[in-house]
Protein backbone atom coordinates (compact mmCIF):
# COMPACT_ATOMS: atom_id res chain seq x y z
CA UNK A 1 0.00 0.00 0.00
CA UNK A 2 1.25 3.56 -0.58
CA UNK A 3 0.10 6.33 0.93
CA UNK A 4 0.59 9.87 -0.25
CA UNK A 5 1.23 13.47 2.08
CA UNK A 6 0.50 16.36 0.40
CA UNK A 7 2.68 18.32 2.85
CA UNK A 8 4.85 21.48 1.59
CA UNK A 9 6.78 18.98 -0.02
CA UNK A 10 4.84 16.33 -0.88
CA UNK A 11 6.42 12.16 -0.40
CA UNK A 12 4.95 9.20 -0.08
CA UNK A 13 4.37 6.50 2.34
CA UNK A 14 4.97 2.84 1.48
CA UNK A 15 3.61 0.17 3.72
CA UNK A 16 4.58 -3.04 2.94
CA UNK A 17 6.01 -6.73 3.95
CA UNK A 18 9.53 -7.20 3.33
CA UNK A 19 9.90 -3.50 1.33
CA UNK A 20 13.11 -3.61 3.20
CA UNK A 21 14.47 -6.45 0.60
CA UNK A 22 13.96 -4.05 -2.01
CA UNK A 23 15.73 -1.29 -0.51
CA UNK A 24 17.90 -0.37 -2.82
CA UNK A 25 15.54 -0.17 -5.77
CA UNK A 26 13.25 2.27 -3.61
CA UNK A 27 16.25 4.55 -3.10
CA UNK A 28 17.44 4.83 -6.42
CA UNK A 29 17.28 8.63 -6.79
CA UNK A 30 20.26 9.12 -3.70
CA UNK A 31 23.83 9.51 -4.72
CA UNK A 32 25.62 8.57 -1.65
CA UNK A 33 23.41 6.75 1.48
CA UNK A 34 23.97 7.24 4.85
CA UNK A 35 22.15 4.82 6.58
CA UNK A 36 21.95 5.81 11.04
CA UNK A 37 20.76 3.28 12.70
CA UNK A 38 20.88 1.98 16.44
CA UNK A 39 22.73 -0.82 18.59
CA UNK A 40 19.81 -3.13 18.33
CA UNK A 41 18.77 -2.70 14.37
CA UNK A 42 21.72 -2.22 12.84
CA UNK A 43 23.01 -5.59 13.31
CA UNK A 44 19.33 -6.94 11.66
CA UNK A 45 18.58 -4.66 9.18
CA UNK A 46 21.99 -2.60 8.30
CA UNK A 47 22.63 -5.03 5.45
CA UNK A 48 19.89 -4.86 3.60
CA UNK A 49 21.36 -1.37 2.55
CA UNK A 50 23.93 -2.66 -0.18
CA UNK A 51 26.93 0.12 -0.71
CA UNK A 52 25.92 2.82 1.73
CA UNK A 53 27.64 4.30 4.45
CA UNK A 54 26.48 3.13 7.94
CA UNK A 55 26.35 4.71 11.65
CA UNK A 56 25.55 3.24 14.65
CA UNK A 57 24.04 5.28 17.29
CA UNK A 58 23.72 4.42 21.07
CA UNK A 59 20.10 2.78 21.52
CA UNK A 60 17.55 4.87 23.84
CA UNK A 61 15.79 8.24 24.49
CA UNK A 62 18.49 9.12 26.77
CA UNK A 63 20.79 9.70 23.99
CA UNK A 64 18.43 11.40 22.25
CA UNK A 65 20.22 14.81 22.44
CA UNK A 66 22.87 17.50 20.46
CA UNK A 67 25.82 15.33 21.20
CA UNK A 68 24.41 12.48 19.08
CA UNK A 69 23.27 15.11 16.30
CA UNK A 70 26.82 16.67 16.53
CA UNK A 71 27.80 12.91 15.60
CA UNK A 72 25.51 12.33 12.46
CA UNK A 73 26.38 15.76 11.23
CA UNK A 74 30.19 14.96 12.16
CA UNK A 75 29.93 11.75 9.80
CA UNK A 76 28.33 13.76 7.08
CA UNK A 77 30.82 15.72 7.23
CA UNK A 78 33.80 13.51 7.45
CA UNK A 79 32.20 11.79 4.55
CA UNK A 80 32.05 14.84 2.29
CA UNK A 81 28.26 14.30 1.61
CA UNK A 82 26.30 16.65 -0.42
CA UNK A 83 22.91 18.31 -0.82
CA UNK A 84 22.16 15.24 -3.25
CA UNK A 85 23.11 12.82 -0.67
CA UNK A 86 20.83 10.85 1.00
CA UNK A 87 20.20 10.30 4.90
CA UNK A 88 18.18 7.47 5.89
CA UNK A 89 17.04 6.80 9.68
CA UNK A 90 16.54 3.11 10.00
CA UNK A 91 15.26 2.47 13.51
CA UNK A 92 12.04 3.97 16.16
CA UNK A 93 10.98 7.35 16.88
CA UNK A 94 14.70 8.18 18.75
CA UNK A 95 16.52 7.02 15.55
CA UNK A 96 13.67 8.66 13.13
CA UNK A 97 13.49 12.19 14.99
CA UNK A 98 17.20 12.83 15.31
CA UNK A 99 18.33 11.31 11.26
CA UNK A 100 15.66 13.58 10.19
CA UNK A 101 16.60 16.82 12.40
CA UNK A 102 20.86 16.20 11.56
CA UNK A 103 19.43 16.40 7.92
CA UNK A 104 17.59 19.22 8.05
CA UNK A 105 20.15 21.58 9.45
CA UNK A 106 23.30 19.75 7.44
CA UNK A 107 23.91 22.28 4.84
CA UNK A 108 20.39 23.47 5.65
CA UNK A 109 18.85 20.33 4.45
CA UNK A 110 20.06 17.11 2.76
CA UNK A 111 17.45 14.50 1.39
CA UNK A 112 16.02 12.05 3.95
CA UNK A 113 14.66 8.45 4.17
CA UNK A 114 12.87 7.24 7.06
CA UNK A 115 12.70 3.52 7.38
CA UNK A 116 10.35 3.17 10.48
CA UNK A 117 11.28 -0.14 12.45
CA UNK A 118 9.37 0.05 15.93
CA UNK A 119 5.79 0.26 15.85
CA UNK A 120 5.41 3.78 17.06
CA UNK A 121 7.47 4.86 14.52
CA UNK A 122 5.70 3.26 11.99
CA UNK A 123 2.01 4.67 13.44
CA UNK A 124 3.46 8.01 13.65
CA UNK A 125 6.90 9.75 14.56
CA UNK A 126 7.98 8.98 10.62
CA UNK A 127 5.38 11.29 9.55
CA UNK A 128 4.39 14.48 9.09
CA UNK A 129 8.12 16.67 9.50
CA UNK A 130 8.32 16.79 13.03
CA UNK A 131 12.28 16.13 14.15
CA UNK A 132 14.55 17.12 17.16
CA UNK A 133 15.65 16.20 20.42
CA UNK A 134 15.34 16.53 24.25
CA UNK A 135 16.93 19.08 25.75
CA UNK A 136 17.82 20.16 29.26
CA UNK A 137 15.09 17.23 30.52
CA UNK A 138 12.82 18.55 28.41
CA UNK A 139 11.11 16.64 25.51
CA UNK A 140 11.64 17.25 21.91
CA UNK A 141 12.18 20.91 22.85
CA UNK A 142 15.00 22.12 20.11
CA UNK A 143 14.03 20.34 16.41
CA UNK A 144 12.78 21.38 13.03
CA UNK A 145 10.08 20.74 11.13
CA UNK A 146 11.26 18.55 7.85
CA UNK A 147 9.39 16.30 5.93
CA UNK A 148 11.27 12.89 4.74
CA UNK A 149 11.58 12.59 0.98
CA UNK A 150 10.16 9.20 1.31
CA UNK A 151 8.21 6.78 4.70
CA UNK A 152 9.41 3.06 3.62
CA UNK A 153 7.36 0.91 6.48
CA UNK A 154 8.42 -2.84 6.13
CA UNK A 155 6.23 -4.99 8.06
CA UNK A 156 8.18 -7.86 8.65
CA UNK A 157 10.44 -5.41 10.93
CA UNK A 158 7.68 -5.93 13.75
CA UNK A 159 8.62 -9.70 14.01
CA UNK A 160 11.94 -8.93 15.78
CA UNK A 161 10.50 -6.06 18.08
CA UNK A 162 10.32 -6.74 21.85
CA UNK A 163 6.99 -7.02 23.33
CA UNK A 164 7.34 -3.98 25.54
CA UNK A 165 7.79 -2.41 22.25
CA UNK A 166 4.92 -3.30 20.60
CA UNK A 167 2.94 -2.50 23.55
CA UNK A 168 4.66 1.22 23.29
CA UNK A 169 3.47 1.67 20.07
CA UNK A 170 -0.33 0.63 21.07
CA UNK A 171 -0.57 3.27 23.01
CA UNK A 172 -0.53 5.54 20.15
CA UNK A 173 -2.68 3.49 18.33
CA UNK A 174 -4.96 3.62 20.85
CA UNK A 175 -4.52 7.63 20.54
CA UNK A 176 -5.52 7.32 17.08
CA UNK A 177 -8.71 5.24 17.78
CA UNK A 178 -10.00 7.52 20.24
CA UNK A 179 -9.19 10.34 17.71
CA UNK A 180 -10.62 8.95 15.21
CA UNK A 181 -13.56 7.40 16.86
CA UNK A 182 -12.41 4.00 15.12
CA UNK A 183 -11.84 1.50 18.06
CA UNK A 184 -12.74 -1.40 15.42
CA UNK A 185 -9.31 -0.53 13.70
CA UNK A 186 -7.50 -1.90 16.41
CA UNK A 187 -8.99 -4.92 16.83
CA UNK A 188 -6.64 -7.90 16.71
CA UNK A 189 -4.71 -5.31 14.33
CA UNK A 190 -1.05 -7.04 13.95
CA UNK A 191 -2.28 -10.21 12.54
CA UNK A 192 -0.64 -10.88 9.05
CA UNK A 193 -3.60 -10.27 6.83
CA UNK A 194 -4.60 -7.07 9.30
CA UNK A 195 -1.27 -5.26 10.17
CA UNK A 196 -0.99 -3.38 6.55
CA UNK A 197 -4.34 -1.89 6.35
CA UNK A 198 -3.73 -1.11 10.48
CA UNK A 199 -0.64 0.64 9.45
CA UNK A 200 -2.37 2.62 6.77
CA UNK A 201 -5.14 3.93 8.92
CA UNK A 202 -3.13 5.32 11.39
CA UNK A 203 -0.95 7.05 8.86
CA UNK A 204 -4.30 8.75 7.26
CA UNK A 205 -5.64 9.55 10.27
CA UNK A 206 -1.95 11.26 10.72
CA UNK A 207 -2.14 12.59 7.29
CA UNK A 208 -5.52 14.28 7.19
CA UNK A 209 -4.59 16.34 10.46
CA UNK A 210 -0.74 17.20 9.38
CA UNK A 211 -2.34 18.18 5.45
CA UNK A 212 -4.56 20.61 7.29
CA UNK A 213 -1.64 22.34 9.72
CA UNK A 214 1.28 21.30 8.90
CA UNK A 215 3.69 23.30 11.14
CA UNK A 216 1.40 22.80 14.26
CA UNK A 217 -0.74 26.04 14.67
CA UNK A 218 -4.19 24.79 15.15
CA UNK A 219 -5.68 21.56 14.25
CA UNK A 220 -2.38 19.17 14.65
CA UNK A 221 -2.39 19.96 18.04
CA UNK A 222 -5.11 17.26 18.53
CA UNK A 223 -2.72 14.96 17.86
CA UNK A 224 -0.87 15.84 21.31
CA UNK A 225 -4.20 14.09 22.96
CA UNK A 226 -2.13 12.22 25.70
CA UNK A 227 1.09 14.07 25.21
CA UNK A 228 1.13 16.80 27.35
CA UNK A 229 0.58 14.74 30.37
CA UNK A 230 2.36 11.49 28.81
CA UNK A 231 5.71 13.41 28.34
CA UNK A 232 5.91 14.31 32.46
CA UNK A 233 4.89 10.78 32.76
CA UNK A 234 8.03 9.68 31.11
CA UNK A 235 9.97 12.57 32.58
CA UNK A 236 9.18 11.82 36.03
CA UNK A 237 9.92 7.85 35.46
CA UNK A 238 12.51 9.03 34.23
CA UNK A 239 12.13 7.25 30.44
CA UNK A 240 11.57 3.95 32.19
CA UNK A 241 7.98 4.37 30.94
CA UNK A 242 7.79 3.97 27.11
CA UNK A 243 6.62 7.41 24.67
CA UNK A 244 3.52 5.06 23.88
CA UNK A 245 2.67 3.94 26.78
CA UNK A 246 2.80 7.23 28.58
CA UNK A 247 0.94 8.88 26.13
CA UNK A 248 -1.76 6.40 27.21
CA UNK A 249 -1.51 6.66 30.35
CA UNK A 250 -1.57 10.70 29.72
CA UNK A 251 -4.70 9.68 28.02
CA UNK A 252 -6.22 8.90 31.07
CA UNK A 253 -5.55 12.11 32.87
CA UNK A 254 -6.73 14.21 30.43
CA UNK A 255 -10.12 12.19 30.21
CA UNK A 256 -10.04 13.11 34.19
CA UNK A 257 -9.78 16.31 33.28
CA UNK A 258 -12.34 16.66 31.15
CA UNK A 259 -14.83 15.43 33.13
CA UNK A 260 -14.07 17.72 35.98
CA UNK A 261 -14.12 20.29 33.23
CA UNK A 262 -17.25 19.03 31.71
CA UNK A 263 -15.90 18.41 28.52
CA UNK A 264 -17.06 14.91 28.59
CA UNK A 265 -19.45 12.81 30.32
CA UNK A 266 -18.91 10.27 33.41
CA UNK A 267 -20.50 7.64 30.62
CA UNK A 268 -18.06 8.62 27.77
CA UNK A 269 -15.23 8.71 29.71
CA UNK A 270 -16.10 4.98 30.77
CA UNK A 271 -15.69 4.38 27.51
CA UNK A 272 -12.48 5.77 26.88
CA UNK A 273 -10.96 3.79 29.75
CA UNK A 274 -12.69 0.58 28.63
CA UNK A 275 -10.50 0.99 25.51
CA UNK A 276 -7.19 1.66 27.63
CA UNK A 277 -7.75 -1.17 29.70
CA UNK A 278 -8.91 -3.60 26.89
CA UNK A 279 -5.18 -2.50 25.03
CA UNK A 280 -4.03 -3.31 28.92
CA UNK A 281 -2.61 0.31 29.13
CA UNK A 282 -1.63 1.62 33.12
CA UNK A 283 -4.16 2.61 35.05
CA UNK A 284 -3.20 6.39 36.45
CA UNK A 285 -0.17 8.13 37.00
CA UNK A 286 0.85 7.87 41.08
CA UNK A 287 3.31 10.56 41.13
CA UNK A 288 2.80 13.54 43.91
CA UNK A 289 0.64 15.88 42.38
CA UNK A 290 2.62 19.19 42.95
CA UNK A 291 5.50 17.50 40.85
CA UNK A 292 3.33 16.25 38.22
CA UNK A 293 2.14 19.48 37.57
CA UNK A 294 5.29 21.23 37.21
CA UNK A 295 6.66 18.31 34.96
CA UNK A 296 3.55 19.46 32.96
CA UNK A 297 4.61 22.61 33.04
CA UNK A 298 7.89 22.34 30.80
CA UNK A 299 5.96 21.51 27.80
CA UNK A 300 6.39 23.58 25.23
CA UNK A 301 2.47 24.15 24.61
CA UNK A 302 2.48 26.27 27.65
CA UNK A 303 1.83 30.26 27.55
CA UNK A 304 2.87 31.96 30.56
CA UNK A 305 0.07 31.65 32.51
CA UNK A 306 -1.73 28.65 31.12
CA UNK A 307 -2.12 25.56 28.95
CA UNK A 308 -3.83 24.21 25.88
CA UNK A 309 -5.07 20.83 27.15
CA UNK A 310 -6.39 18.46 24.32
CA UNK A 311 -9.43 16.85 25.95
CA UNK A 312 -11.38 13.72 25.01
CA UNK A 313 -15.27 14.81 25.01
CA UNK A 314 -15.57 11.32 23.70
CA UNK A 315 -14.10 8.91 21.41
CA UNK A 316 -13.88 10.52 17.51
CA UNK A 317 -14.11 14.03 19.25
CA UNK A 318 -11.34 16.07 20.80
CA UNK A 319 -10.88 19.57 21.44
CA UNK A 320 -8.47 21.85 22.61
CA UNK A 321 -9.19 23.59 26.06
CA UNK A 322 -7.29 26.24 27.56
CA UNK A 323 -6.42 25.89 31.41
CA UNK A 324 -4.58 27.53 33.98
CA UNK A 325 -2.10 25.80 36.39
CA UNK A 326 -4.57 25.87 39.22
CA UNK A 327 -7.13 24.48 37.30
CA UNK A 328 -5.57 21.95 35.82
CA UNK A 329 -4.27 20.88 39.28
CA UNK A 330 -7.65 21.01 41.08
CA UNK A 331 -8.81 18.23 38.65
CA UNK A 332 -6.06 15.84 38.01
N1 LIG B 1 8.36 13.05 15.30
C1 LIG B 1 7.18 12.71 15.74
O1 LIG B 1 6.16 13.12 15.20
C2 LIG B 1 7.07 11.75 16.89
C3 LIG B 1 5.84 11.17 17.19
C4 LIG B 1 5.78 10.24 18.22
C5 LIG B 1 6.93 9.91 18.92
N2 LIG B 1 8.11 10.49 18.60
C6 LIG B 1 9.33 10.14 19.33
O2 LIG B 1 9.62 8.77 19.08
C7 LIG B 1 10.39 8.28 20.17
C8 LIG B 1 9.89 6.92 20.55
O3 LIG B 1 10.03 6.05 19.46
P1 LIG B 1 10.11 4.47 19.67
O4 LIG B 1 9.05 4.08 20.59
O5 LIG B 1 10.16 3.85 18.34
O6 LIG B 1 11.47 4.29 20.50
P2 LIG B 1 12.93 3.80 20.09
O7 LIG B 1 13.39 4.44 18.85
O8 LIG B 1 13.76 3.94 21.30
O9 LIG B 1 12.72 2.26 19.78
C9 LIG B 1 12.33 1.40 20.81
C10 LIG B 1 13.32 0.25 21.01
O10 LIG B 1 13.08 -0.74 20.03
C11 LIG B 1 14.27 -1.04 19.31
N3 LIG B 1 13.82 -1.42 17.97
C12 LIG B 1 13.23 -0.60 17.05
N4 LIG B 1 12.85 -1.32 15.99
C13 LIG B 1 13.20 -2.61 16.22
C14 LIG B 1 13.04 -3.83 15.52
N5 LIG B 1 12.38 -3.89 14.35
N6 LIG B 1 13.54 -4.95 16.06
C15 LIG B 1 14.16 -4.93 17.28
N7 LIG B 1 14.32 -3.82 18.01
C16 LIG B 1 13.83 -2.67 17.50
C17 LIG B 1 15.11 0.19 19.44
O11 LIG B 1 16.47 -0.08 19.30
C18 LIG B 1 14.77 0.64 20.86
O12 LIG B 1 15.54 -0.09 21.77
C19 LIG B 1 10.31 9.29 21.27
O13 LIG B 1 11.55 9.96 21.38
C20 LIG B 1 9.23 10.25 20.80
O14 LIG B 1 9.44 11.57 21.25
C21 LIG B 1 8.19 11.40 17.62
ZN1 LIG C 1 3.76 10.44 20.55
Amino acid sequence: MTIKINASTPYEVVIEKGALCRINDLLKDGQRVLVVSDSNVMPIYGNRFVGAEKLTLKAGEKHKNLKTIQLILKTLQRLGFTRSDTVVGLGGGVVGDMAAFASSIYMRGIRYVACPTSLLAMIDSSVGGKTGVDFLGSKNMVGSFYQPSLVICDTDCLKTLPEREIKNGMGEAVKYAVLTGDEEMLSDCLSADKVEAFIGKCVTAKKEIVEADEKDKGVRALLNLGHTFGHAIEKLSRFKIAHGVAVAMGIRVATKVAVGAKVATVENAEKIEALLDRYNMPKAVEYDKKDFIDAVWLDKKRTTDGINLVLPEKTGVCKTVYMTKQEVLKLI
